[in-house]
């Protein structure tokens, strides 16, 4: 039988020049650049830029996107209303994946692959996406949604969509780090499921949807949300150490740590700790960054494991004022730019991406009457 590669761990498949992950270093570069000096000088709509044309924009260029991502960030009325038709109850990525599918089936470009075409359509969910979450989250408040403001920001607007208001600068740049943070990430599930639906030659939108099922399974995305649900079920910081005992007795994950690259710390949690740190400071959340030191101390001292960007990005949203349900949507509106800056670097290259598999079902028989 040929060697088994359980989990492609460690299968190298293709080479790519949008980010590097290094983890004898615990770096990441998009393009070149460290992560955490773009976190520390980039809008994340420069960081988009830097993804999708390989370098960073100038003024004019920028400007150029700016004025074509304010163009569509309101959502088309009839997306509106089919995702209004949605239950209540529905997971807020299941009306994400909705909305990029509805957007898809309206799009009359849907089926151009061309390199330019594709960019538009990157630029137009990036653009759409903070509408979709801010719709999501003031449903479940039993508001209506709000309209966009073209002389805000990506983020300035995001946030105000969502919350009603523009926060205070420091929360709306810690924000703005966490969004620049989750932008990319190399080969993770999500991505490659996007590239695998790209070389197919299959559309943008159905390798996004693809990728944003991916994106929401507790191992990867959904562990933002579910690192808030362990720390409500922790409590407080004290509690931790017996809490950790029980659960990993019981052979639970514990959701926010370990990495699949990173085995010494993923490089970007510095970064967001300190931001969820900025937060805290303003949000009266020191609890929280307490339960946080609480828990990542207990989990390496029992298992050596270090925490993972959702760890402390689901306190720093929760304390924003972002519903948990509505994290990885968060999550899928970054790493839109990372999953579209993939897409066209698989169609510039394309193969189809198919792995064999060893059989080790029944050998051959021969068809009978049963019975
Ligand atoms: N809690 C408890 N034990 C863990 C955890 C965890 N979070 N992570 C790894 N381990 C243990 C495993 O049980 C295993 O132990 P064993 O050898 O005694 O069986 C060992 O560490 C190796 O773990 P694997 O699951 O084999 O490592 P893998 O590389 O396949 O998994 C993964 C990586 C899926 C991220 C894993 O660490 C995990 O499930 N973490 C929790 C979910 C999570 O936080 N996901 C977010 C990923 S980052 C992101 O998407 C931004």
């Amino acid at each position: 039988m040929s060697s088994i590669h359980k989990g492609l761990a460690g299968v190298v498949v293709d080479t790519t020049g949008v980010s590097m992950v290094n983890p004898d270093t615990n770096s990441l570069t998009y393009r070149g650049y460290p992560v955490q000096d773009l976190a520390g000088k980039c809008r994340f709509e420069e960081v988009a830029y830097l993804l999708w044309y390989g370098e960073l924009p100038t003024p004019a260029q920028l400007a150029a996107q700016n004025e074509a991502e304010r163009a569509h960030r309101a959502l088309p009325r009839d997306l509106v209303l089919t995702l209004l038709s949605l239950p209540e109850t529905a997971h807020p990525m299941d009306t994400l994946r909705t909305a990029v599918s509805v957007l898809g089936a309206h799009d009359p470009h849907e089926d151009d692959n061309g390199p330019e075409a594709n960019r538009a359509k990157a630029l137009r969910l990036f653009a759409a996406l903070p509408a979709v979450v801010a719709l999501t989250q003031r449903r479940r408040h039993g508001l209506l949604p709000l309209a966009p403001r073209d002389d805000l920001g990506y983020a300035e607007n995001f946030l105000y969509m969502t919350l009603g208001e523009v926060p205070e600068p420091v929360i709306v740049r810690a924000f703005e780090t966490s969004l620049v943070l989750y932008a990319e990430h190399s080969f993770n599930a999500s991505t490659f499921t996007s590239r695998v639906v790209t070389s197919t030659l299959s559309d943008l939108y159905s390798a996004v949807t693809a990728a944003i099922g991916a994106l929401k399974g507790p191992l990867h995305g959904g562990a933002n949300e579910a690192v808030m649900a362990t720390f409500e079920e922790i409590g407080t910081a004290d509690n931790a150490e017996a809490w950790l005992t029980k659960a990993l007795a019981e052979k639970r994950k514990i959701m926010g740590f370990g990495h699949r690259v990173y085995k010494k710390g993923d490089s970007r949690v510095p970064t967001m700790r300190l931001a969820l740190q900025e937060i805290a400071e303003l949000r009266a959340g020191h609890h929280l960054l307490d339960l946080y030191e609480a828990l990542a101390r207990a989990m390496h001292d029992a298992k050596g494991l270090h925490p993972n960007l959702d760890y402390p990005a689901g306190p720093a949203y929760h304390l924003i004022g972002f519903d948990t349900p509505v994290f990885t949507p968060i999550f899928v509106a970054a790493r839109i730019t990372g999953w579209t800056a993939h897409i066209a670097e698989q169609l510039a290259d394309n193969s189809l991406i198919r792995p064999s598999s060893a059989y080790n079902g029944p050998t051959e028989r021969v068809v009978g009457l049963v019975g």
